[in-house]
């Protein structure tokens, strides 16, 4: 990959819980980029066994100006890690180390790292302040931004958290070049769901883009991180707590959830079921007369060229599409057990709404393997 010393800035406009996202290649290792941040006389930093080995020593050295103690916290690396047994490691590592209530924690990993970290921010001492050094793309386009934080819980994922802002984020492309190109496919799929809900001309812009972004270069990814950072900025200002409009970042995710759960956490990425989940949310709009065949198509074909499984698991021999109907009723967006789905009802315009059960199972039976 090569590198650039460009720095875009995003603003997420909350009032007093405003803050930046900053965007570029080599930022993590630079004092300056964390100038600003509340005074407090430590840092932890919050990581995993992967993550860790390749970034923690150069975050820790760019900290280390503005902090007494700067201390780290090595999770163990995984989805079905994300439960309260982890996120009580951090808490030990607080405690351990005598943090107090300025403590500045610091999330450097993928967001199953910053959805956990985010957490214990909210709850250590009723709140202390946390930055995110998200290091997968889809952490840098999603999940770092918008201050939702938590756990899994066995029956439903994202189940447990909180809404909590952080104080800054740092998108530091330059750790995406050790990132799997799995991992790569799994962030284009949160990229790829901002075109059908917002913006038809990114969608476009994707399609013309996806071999330089699927090889990591970093033009192609500053665009992209930037974009998307962009429309989840602008949905998140309008609608902090998921009242209504913030539903819309869900596309894909009703059904991807499902999937989650259902195969056990890990077994699926995040953004392969995300991408899955989308061909299946987009078939039920189809099916519901809310767009037509072609755009159903088009967008297949681009979650499949970018690497992303197009076909679901079976998730149950017997009864399949009540196995995804079963799963889906414990989604947050679903209402006395009516499940609620983000749907196109337009290209570049989501709505949320419920289905006829019947649609949804044939939507079901069609887009799973040999169900
Ligand atoms: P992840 O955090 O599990 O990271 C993926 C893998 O990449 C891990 O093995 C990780 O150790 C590794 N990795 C991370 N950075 C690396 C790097 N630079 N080089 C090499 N390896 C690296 O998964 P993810 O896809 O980043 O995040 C998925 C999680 O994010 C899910 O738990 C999902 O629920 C959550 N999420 C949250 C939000 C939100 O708004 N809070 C939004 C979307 C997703
Ligand atoms: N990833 C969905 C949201 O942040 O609301």
């Amino acid at each position: 990959m090569s590198t650039t010393s460009t720095m875009h800035a995003v603003s997420i406009d909350l009032q007093d819980r405003s803050y930046t996202i900053a965007i570029g290649a080599d930022l993590l290792g630079r004092a300056a980029t964390f100038a600003g941040l509340p005074q407090a006389s430590a840092a932890l930093v919050v990581s995993n066994t992967t993550v860790a080995p390749l970034y923690a020593a150069a975050l820790q050295a760019a900290l280390a100006p503005h902090y007494k103690a700067v201390h780290l916290v090595v999770l163990p690396d995984g989805e079905e890690f994300k439960t309260w047994q982890t996120l009580n490691l951090i808490f030990d590592a607080l405690l351990e180390n005598g943090c107090d209530r300025k403590t500045v924690l610091f999330a450097l990993g993928g967001g199953v790292v910053g959805d956990m970290t985010g957490f214990a921010a909210a709850s250590y001492m009723r709140g202390v302040p946390f930055v995110q050094v998200p290091t997968t793309l889809l952490a840098q386009v999603d999940s770092s931004v918008g201050g939702k934080t938590g756990i899994n819980h066995p029956l439903g994922k994202n189940m447990v958290g909180a809404f909590y802002q952080p104080q800054l984020v740092v998108c530091d492309l330059a750790t995406l070049k050790t990132l799997p190109a799995r991992e790569v496919s799994a962030g284009l799929a949160e990229i790829i769901k901002y075109g059908p809900i917002a913006d038809m001309a990114f969608l476009d812009w994707i399609e013309a883009n996806l071999g330089a972004l699927r090889a990591c270069e970093v033009t192609a990814l500053a665009h992209a991180v930037r974009r998307s950072c962009e429309i989840k900025a602008h949905v998140v200002s309008q609608d902090e707590r998921e009242g209504g409009l913030r539903a819309i970042l869900n596309f894909g995710h009703t059904f991807g959830h499902a999937i989650e759960a259902g195969l056990g956490y890990g077994q699926w990425l995040h953004g392969d079921a995300v991408g899955c989940g989308m061909v299946m949310a987009a078939q039920l709009s189809h099916r519901l007369g809310l767009v037509d065949a072609g755009f159903v198509a088009r967008l297949t074909r681009l979650i499949d060229a970018a690497g992303l499984p197009t076909v679901g698991p079976v998730l149950d021999a017997q009864d399949n599409a009540g196995r995804y109907l079963e799963l889906m009723q414990v989604d947050k967006k679903a209402e006395g057990g009516a499940i609620r789905f983000v749907l196109i009802d337009g290209p570049g315009r989501a709505c949320v709404r419920g289905a006829p059960e019947a649609l949804v199972r044939q939507v079901i039976d069609a887009c799973c393997a040999g169900a």
